[in-house]
């Protein structure tokens, strides 16, 4: 794994938006820019937000295009149509795709306004590598280690599925429901094997509530008790984290050393 420690979130997402462009050939002068489509996948959440706020600037100030990209999104909540403001289809539109240029037809979100939800999920899993599977996944993190909704005790090769999720991330994303009560008790979700089959991967987390985390994913064992902690075995997996995110790695002297000798080589 790459660890990637910065000043500030801010600095994160400019980290983020950098390394996104170059690895998708985003920018309009960019000779890596051709008509050949690459798959993103995106996350919600709050930490993503600043790297779409990146995208936006850059892509309003003329220097990158969405045009040949094809998204796909993480998750979706159960029981929250996609027109509720608090469903990640609305989270999407409005944060980031009515902003630029990606084609609608071209942008993925599981649906679970739907009968038959294990049907939709399969369908979605089979969708994503149909268009050729993800080359760039970008990832939050949950307090508990969960990416996307794979919460703890997820099979580490699991594919697209309904996932139940846990209280704590239930009360972590309260915040953005009028009541606890009203906070969906299940997600669509990409599974773990779906995320490491991406081509690469950028996790971002801010702040000193994800230190935790960070650390168990980074420096813990790999176990399904800590979902992200299996990024450990992915060949191409970069961490952005501020430096309240990176306070309780053990190791943090030895990462900020192979960043300095990596951009010297
Ligand atoms: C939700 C999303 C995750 C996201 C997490 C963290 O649970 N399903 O993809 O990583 O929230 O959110 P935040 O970035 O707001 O801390």
């Amino acid at each position: 794994m790459r660890i990637v420690v910065c000043e500030s979130p801010d600095q994160v997402a400019m980290v983020a938006a950098d390394e996104s462009i170059e690895y998708l050939g985003l920018a309009c002068s960019s000779s890596s820019q051709s008509q050949e489509t690459s798959v993103l996948g995106l996350a919600t959440g709050s930490t993503p937000l600043g790297l779409y706020q990146q995208w936006i600037k850059r892509h309003r100030a003329g220097e990158i295009s969405f045009r040949n990209i094809v998204s796909f999104n993480l998750d979706e909540y159960c029981g929250v149509p996609p027109e509720d403001p608090q469903s990640y289809h609305y989270f999407m539109q409005e944060n980031l795709f009515k902003h630029i240029d990606i084609l609608p037809l071209n942008t993925h979100i599981p649906k679970t306004d739907c009968q038959d939800l294990p049907a939709s999920a399969e369908a979605y899993e089979i969708a994503i590598a149909q268009a050729g599977g993800i080359d760039l996944q970008i990832l939050g993190i949950g307090t508990e280690g969960h990416i996307g909704f794979n919460e703890l005790g997820s099979s580490l090769s699991s594919a697209t599925r309904v996932k139940t999720l846990t209280s704590k991330t239930r009360q972590d994303n309260a915040r953005f429901f009028a009541s606890m009560d009203q906070v969906p008790k299940m997600a669509i979700t990409m599974g773990l094997g779906t995320i490491m089959n991406a081509r690469a991967i950028l996790l971002l987390a801010t702040g000193v509530h994800k230190a935790d985390t960070i650390r168990d994913t980074v420096e813990g064992p790999v176990t399904a008790m800590v979902p992200a902690s299996i990024l450990q075995f992915h060949p191409n997996a970069t961490v952005v984290i501020d430096q309240a995110a990176a306070s309780k790695l053990a190791h943090l002297d030895y990462y900020l050393e192979c960043e300095r000798n990596q951009q010297s080589l």
